[in-house]
């Protein structure tokens, strides 16, 4: 079996109901999350009484629990999604990203070393731990800057980014240092079912359909790749399945665009999938104050996993922001739900007596 952190997030419960609905897929997982605002166990409902399946609330903070956990479970890969996530938080609040993306970190590695080290010889000589980090720790590229490539230096500029940064560090420093086999990679932003409406894509089309309106950093040219979730999620399979221990592998969409086409794009989709009578979306667009130390822009070079696990996207961004419009538009309850906060009543009902 394998054990995941931070599944009841974005991609990790994305990664775990891919990972449950492959074909003839018979190993099972176990998802170790502490359930912060960011933990939503609704996405998961669909498995949670797969056998398969197993939800464990705990704090990777936890060191010695965790190594009880690993013990007893006796996964023989671990994929580490759980941290603090979001930039603008990051700034507002620094110290939990301190704590979960780096102290975290360290207590997630401490414990797994030690349980990895207990193995027998071919059990660590396959155990694979996949960490999964961000193109932010690169910093910011100017217009004509080549891609962010597995080497360029790190230079992260928020406290997110720091954060994230640090416990590459230490994920690499355990390799280096103890032969643990760990395997970072670094991505694009991702879009897709189940995202949080606080990052630019699930907020833009909660307000449009609310017609509320679409607030656009600074003057909306600041640059990023997209990476439809799936996809990322493919690319972590294939690192489990291939990759090489020690070594860190950058995953991107190819699909380099300034926030404000991100957003007109939206805006399209939503005239012709749900028009609104008062006019078309994008007269809801307005610009704010600049998110402070705003990078300008991120692009990946992919050419290390395509070359080497043969992994290139599947969707392009026409496809996949119009599959993730139609799941909004269909989960407008799970929206309404995340927002309310009620989506944490389900949690206490669900599992307040487990
Ligand atoms: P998310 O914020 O949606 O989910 C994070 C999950 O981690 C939540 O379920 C939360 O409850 C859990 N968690 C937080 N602190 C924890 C702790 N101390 N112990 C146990 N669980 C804890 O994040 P996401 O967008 O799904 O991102 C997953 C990972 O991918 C993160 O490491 C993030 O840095 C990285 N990443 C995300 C993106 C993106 O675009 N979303 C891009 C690149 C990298
Ligand atoms: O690059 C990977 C990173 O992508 C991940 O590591 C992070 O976890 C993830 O949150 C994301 O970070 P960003 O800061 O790029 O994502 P966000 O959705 O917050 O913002 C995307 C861009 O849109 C960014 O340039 C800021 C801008 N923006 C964001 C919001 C929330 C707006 O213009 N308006 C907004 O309301």
């Amino acid at each position: 079996m394998i054990l995941i952190t931070g599944g009841a997030g974005f991609i990790g419960s994305n990664f775990i109901i891919d990972w449950l609905g492959a074909p003839g897929q018979d190993e099972a997982l176990v998802n170790v999350d502490r359930l912060t605002y960011a933990g939503n166990l609704e996405n998961l409902a669909g498995v949670e009484h797969d056998s398969r399946y197993r939800f464990v609330r705990l704090d990777i903070c936890e060191r010695d629990r965790i190594l009880e956990l690993l013990r007893a479970q006796r996964p023989r890969a671990i994929v580490h999604f759980a941290a603090e996530s979001h930039v603008d938080r990051s700034i507002l609040g620094p110290g939990e990203f301190v704590r979960t993306n780096i102290e975290g970190t360290f207590s997630l590695l401490q414990a797994a070393h030690g349980y990895w080290g207990e193995l027998d010889a071919p059990s660590r000589a396959t155990f694979r731990f996949v960490h999964v980090s961000t193109d932010e720790v690169y910093g910011s590229l100017g217009p004509t800057d080549a891609p962010f490539r597995e080497a360029s230096a790190y230079q992260p500029n928020s406290p997110y980014s720091a954060s994230k940064a640090a416990s590459d560090h230490l994920v690499r420093a355990w390799h280096h240092t103890y032969g643990f086999p760990a395997i970072t990679t670094n991505c694009s932003n991702n879009y897709g079912p189940y995202q949080f409406p606080e990052k630019l894509i699930p907020l833009v089309i909660a307000n449009a359909i609310a017609g509320k309106p679409l607030p656009v950093y600074g003057d909306g040219t600041n640059v990023r790749d997209w990476l439809y979730v799936g996809d990322h999620c493919a690319a972590l399979r294939s690192v489990l399945r291939s990759g090489r221990p020690g070594q860190t592998y950058n995953i991107g969409g190819g699909v380099e665009m300034a926030n404000i086409d991100v957003v007109r794009a939206v805006c399209r989709l939503l005239d012709e999938l749900r028009p609104d009578p008062a006019g078309p979306h994008e007269r809801l667009v307005s610009y704010v104050t600049d998110r402070p130390g705003h990078d300008w822009r991120y692009a990946i070079d992919a050419r290390k996993i395509a070359g080497e696990l043969r992994w290139t996207p599947a969707e392009s961004f026409a496809s996949g922001i119009a599959r993730t419009a139609r799941w909004y538009l269909e989960h407008q309850s799970w929206v309404e739900r995340v927002l309310s906060g009620a989506y944490k009543d389900w949690i206490a009902t669900n599992y307040g007596g487990r």
